[in-house]
């Protein structure tokens, strides 16, 4: 299938991978494994989709609420993903950019993020943007604060607060989200990207994440193809 409208900025909610480990028996954290193994092959072929910019739903602030163990097994596998396996970015040329707040994060998940970033930053064939420690609430209340500041030492007027200005307050300079996909069924953002997902159109799959497959992505894009979007025109 050709596809015409190609999304031009995808968000990615990978829900799932504590269910699909569990209907197989297995622990949690087996099911988190499948799923970084998952997200590396349905990268590569996002982006020979010649979709530029993936926003992906890593880690949430909410998600520290989870046992310990669960959380360190999943900051190992990221702090893997990011240093030793990073070379899917390298080889693909994707420039890799985290969003969210690198406080409460352990020093060698900070470091690992902070030498990924630096190692992709000249990429331009497409942009991975990794919601880690992310809380789209937050975000927008971390714009607030910034904004607020600037008027309170006279720097800034209260005419010059738009959505515009807002817009170059969120953690990244990205254009707004086009297509949100978040699988494992659940009907809900979870608060991802609230701010750039306005007028996003949203997908809402079965599988659960590690079965999130390209063959399951091109059937998200053949859905993308028949949303008609307004933007409140007619
Ligand atoms: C998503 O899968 C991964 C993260 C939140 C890090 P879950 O771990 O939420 O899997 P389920 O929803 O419990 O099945
Ligand atoms: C959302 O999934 C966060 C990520 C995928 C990283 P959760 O599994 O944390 O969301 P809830 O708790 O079901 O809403
Ligand atoms: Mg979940």
């Amino acid at each position: 299938m050709d596809y015409v409208n190609i999304p031009n900025h995808i968000g990615i909610i990978m829900d799932g991978n504590g269910r699909w480990a569990k209907k197989r028996g297995l622990s949690r954290s087996l099911g988190h494994k499948a799923g970084a193994e998952n997200l590396k092959r349905l990268l590569k072929h996002i982006y020979r989709r010649e979709i530029k910019i993936v926003s992906i739903y890593a880690f949430s602030v909410e998600n520290f609420k989870r046992d310990e163990k669960e959380v360190n097994y999943l900051m190992d596998l990221f702090v893997k993903m990011f240093t030793k396996d990073s070379d899917i970015f390298v080889n693909e040329k994707i420039k890799v950019v985290f969003s969210g707040s690198r406080k409460n994060l352990r020093e060698d998940v900070v470091s690992a993020m902070d030498s990924l970033e630096e190692k992709t930053k000249l990429y331009e064939r497409g942009i991975l943007n990794i919601c880690f420690n992310y809380s789209g609430r937050r975000e927008i209340t971390d714009a607030v604060l910034s904004i607020a500041r600037l008027v309170k030492e006279d720097k800034l007027d209260l005419n010059d607060i738009t959505e515009e200005l807002l817009d170059l307050y969120m953690y990244q300079k990205l254009p707004p989200l086009d297509f949100v996909i978040r699988t494992s069924g659940e009907i809900r953002i979870s608060n991802f990207m609230l701010w750039e997902s306005s007028y996003a159109e949203y997908y809402f799959p079965s599988v659960f994440f590690p079965d999130f497959d390209e063959k399951e992505f091109d059937l998200a894009l053949n859905e993308y193809q028949k949303r008609k979007r307004r933007f409140g025109g007619v």
